[in-house]
């Protein structure tokens, strides 16, 4: 699969900081004097049509085939890439796109849930990012985080996000192997040193350099 440059994504398990940091970015880049390139800040589930029938699934309120899940998250993902002002026109139009979640959130949670084949078929067709965070946290920390959050999703449970963190693992090299530059970050740390360490490695990125 191809490379989108200017596109980036986060992947992590639940409860390891993905949100909390695509949010500090925006503050960063919405500084009034800054002379950044303009940030379109995205995730999936998107909010579209949708990604809000998904949402309602994950929490349980739809029950729903694990397949049908998976034919639905790649149907969600295709809006979002590409619809109009989605994800490839804006990066190719020269904005930084940011997306909390995507196509390995497919390959990892779906991977467990109906087995490798099926979200490997429905996300062939989805280019690959130029820069991934892996958000790297053990799953007993993570969900310890998330108890103050009252509703639970489907998948927020020690036994499942334990293989999440591990299959995670498992396939960052082959993203790596594919010409993508995946970075680990040590997620149980502090927000400010999360966004440190992101940082660190986004203001080397050709479009963010200004190159
Ligand atoms: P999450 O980022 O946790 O959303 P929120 O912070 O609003 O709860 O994503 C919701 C859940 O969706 C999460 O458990 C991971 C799951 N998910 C998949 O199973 N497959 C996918 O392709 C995507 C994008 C998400």
């Amino acid at each position: 699969m191809m490379i989108l440059k200017n596109f980036v994504v986060f992947e992590g398990g639940d409860g390891s900081g993905t949100s909390t940091q695509l949010g500090l970015l925006q503050n960063r880049f919405n500084f009034p004097v800054s002379d950044l390139p303009p940030l379109y800040a995205t995730w999936e589930p998107t909010d579209g049509p949708i990604g809000q029938l998904l949402r309602s699934a994950l929490k349980g309120d739809i029950p729903l085939q694990r397949e049908t899940l998976a034919t639905l998250f790649a149907a969600d993902r295709n809006e979002h890439v590409y619809a109009p002002k989605g994800i490839w026109e804006r990066s190719k139009q020269g904005e930084l796109v940011i997306s909390d979640r995507y196509v390995l959130s497919s390959l990892v949670y779906q991977g467990i849930d109906c087995g490798e084949a099926l979200p490997r078929r429905l996300n062939d067709r989805f280019p690959l990012p130029e820069l991934l965070f892996f958000f790297d946290i053990e799953g007993e920390r993570a969900l310890t985080r998330m108890e103050e959050r009252t509703v639970k999703d489907i998948y927020e449970y020690l036994d499942f996000q334990i293989q999440v963190r591990e299959r995670y693992r498992s396939l960052l090299p082959g993203y790596a192997q594919e010409g993508v530059q995946v970075e680990i970050i040590d997620a149980s740390q502090s927000p400010e040193a999360v966004a440190e360490e992101i940082w660190r490695v986004l203001k080397n990125l050709p479009i963010v350099r200004g190159a």
